[in-house]
């Protein structure tokens, strides 16, 4: 499973020294679905029913597959 996601921006986030809580954990996307890059917003759970082989291609809210297509990348 894999999927292609429709990312914008040109720059990187720049995260303040201080900023982010010292005693409480902070998630960092990794699945491109948050709409609140560069953190976790919960839109992973949508992908959980993803399944091998096949690249899912997301509506730019990434709240629904739009397509499927087999993964070339897949091994
Ligand atoms: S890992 Fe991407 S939204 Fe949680």
């Amino acid at each position: 499973m894999a999927r292609v996601v429709r990312i914008e921006p040109t720059s990187p986030y720049k995260i303040e020294p201080g900023t982010l809580p010292a005693d409480k954990a902070v998630f960092i996307c990794q699945c491109g679905l948050s709409q609140k890059m560069p953190f976790c917003d919960g839109r992973h759970k949508i992908a959980r029913t993803e399944e091998p082989g096949k690249l899912y291609v997301y509506d730019k809210e990434a709240t629904r597959v739009v397509e499927t297509r087999p993964d070339a990348g897949t091994p």
